[in-house]
């Protein structure tokens, strides 16, 4: 399961010791949208993100992003429609809020973006639902640039984009039958769409309603989340799905994890030939929308990554090609409308590897090793491996070798350009991590 192109939090189990990127050359402020920040011992945001932080993808006129945005803003039109909420947020509001238990590997400033320990780049859309609950909003679509720590490869972005949608009812009979209605509505419809669901009860033992909430309102609720997606589903994937005897779409149901929810769910979609994950979603925690100042109120969110479904609909094959500035990438779409992307020629891949030693007892982290060269190398890298990792029995330290693969989208990269940044990266990494090159 690929968590990190679907937009899922956080897999990796463990928090390890951080090695300060910035530790000797660190600025005192960042100057961030306009405005300056301090920073502090934990502040690892580097020149290469800060610099994407103003670009905002999702609002570009024609850009597929933006366009399938709004795809999913019209199947939603009677919902708020929000996209220009600022990425930085405390690291409360991205976690706390949202239950997030203190240990959750999610916080380690491995994983997350820190201008300084009050203050991060949010990690998902989901640190606006307090906010956005407590405007008053019942019905809500958030569209917004999150930011990861993360390996490098064609799938893999420090940025992307996700949507947040939630709506909620009064949590009395008059909410509920507001919602049967609108599941017997729904049903109906999509009784009469070329769409076969693969479903998991809506609440189970390992997917239980919360203490607080009647489990005949979970499971209404629960059901509304269910067949308001699979519509969805449909707007996005069901183009061709049922026409002149074409197969049905296929989605399926399963049962999920996140803090901020119970009962949760994942979905997945069959589209050509493979289950591709989609969202996750869930019947929102009851915690969250008291902290909202709406405690009488019960129902549902999910939240998509939208490059994920981008590279599908529009057979996008490297998430970088989004933030290219290419006319042979920007020209080729109109807004609002979605088409197969044209590659033109891929440019030869540059291999270049780098053996070392680590500092005596340090670990040095993979997400600290990729800053480094996205931050030297920016969009020329492609993909980065770690192709040999031992610990030397005598001296306790430990030996990486990673495999840098440099391309450009956009030209062909001489071995003289790619060696001198390769030189670059080494020299950052002795001088940021004391490393000993081998
Ligand atoms: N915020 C989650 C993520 O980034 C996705 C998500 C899961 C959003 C469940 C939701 C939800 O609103 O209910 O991975």
């Amino acid at each position: 399961m690929n968590r990190a192109r679907l937009g899922l939090p956080f897999a990796r189990p463990c928090i390890r010791r951080r090695i300060s990127a910035l530790a000797n050359g660190r600025p005192s402020y960042l100057e961030i949208l306009g405005d300056r920040y301090p920073t502090d011992s934990i502040t690892n945001l580097t020149p290469a993100i800060l610099a994407k932080v103003p670009l905002r993808l999702h609002t570009r006129p024609s850009h597929p992003l933006n366009t399938l945005r709004g795809l999913i803003e019209s199947h939603y039109s009677d919902f708020t429609h929000l996209s220009s909420l600022s990425p930085l947020v405390s690291p409360y509001k991205n976690f706390d809020e949202l239950s997030f238990p203190q240990d959750h590997p999610g916080r380690a400033v491995t994983d997350s973006y820190y201008v300084n320990k009050d203050l991060m780049l949010r990690t998902h859309t989901s640190a606006h639902e307090v906010e956005v609950f407590r405007r008053g909003e019942d019905k809500w679509l958030l569209t917004a640039d999150v930011y990861r720590r993360d390996e490098i490869d064609g799938s893999h972005y420090p940025i992307f984009h996700q949507m947040e949608g939630a709506r909620i009812f009064a949590a009395d009979a008059t909410g509920m039958r507001e919602v049967a209605e609108d599941n017997a509505r729904l049903r109906h419809r999509l009784a009469q769409a070329p769409i076969v669901i693969e479903d998991v009860p809506h609440l189970a033992p390992t997917n239980p309603p919360q203490a607080t909430h009647d489990p005949a309102y979970a499971a209404l609720v629960a059901e509304n989340l269910k067949l308001s997606l699979n519509s969805l589903m449909l707007t996005l994937f069901g183009g061709q799905a049922g026409v002149g005897g074409g197969a049905p779409l296929r989605v399926r149901w399963i049962e999920a994890y996140f803090p901020f929810t119970s009962p949760s769910f994942e979905v997945e979609v069959f589209f050509r030939g493979k289950w591709l994950e989609i969202l996750g979603s869930g019947v929102v925690r009851q915690a969250t929308l008291d902290t909202a100042n709406v405690p009488n109120k019960i129902g549902w969110a999910f939240g998509l990554g939208l490059e994920r479904i981008a590279m599908i609909l529009y057979s996008i094959p490297d998430i970088r090609l989004f933030w290219s500035t290419d006319e042979r990438f920007i020209s080729q779409f109109t807004d609002k409308e979605i088409t197969t992307f044209q590659p033109y020629s891929k440019y030869p891949s540059c291999f270049k590897d780098v053996s070392f030693w680590t500092a005596q007892g340090l670990d040095l982290h993979e997400n600290d090793f990729c800053d480094v060269v996205r931050d030297v190398a920016g969009d020329l890298v492609e993909d980065v491996k770690k192709i040999d990792s031992f610990v030397h029995p005598k001296t306790n330290r430990t030996s990486l070798c990673y495999r840098i693969n440099y391309r450009s989208m956009d030209r062909s990269l001489s071995n003289e350009e790619a060696n001198d940044i390769q030189a670059q990266v080494v020299s950052r990494l002795e001088e940021q991590f004391g490393v000993e090159i081998r």
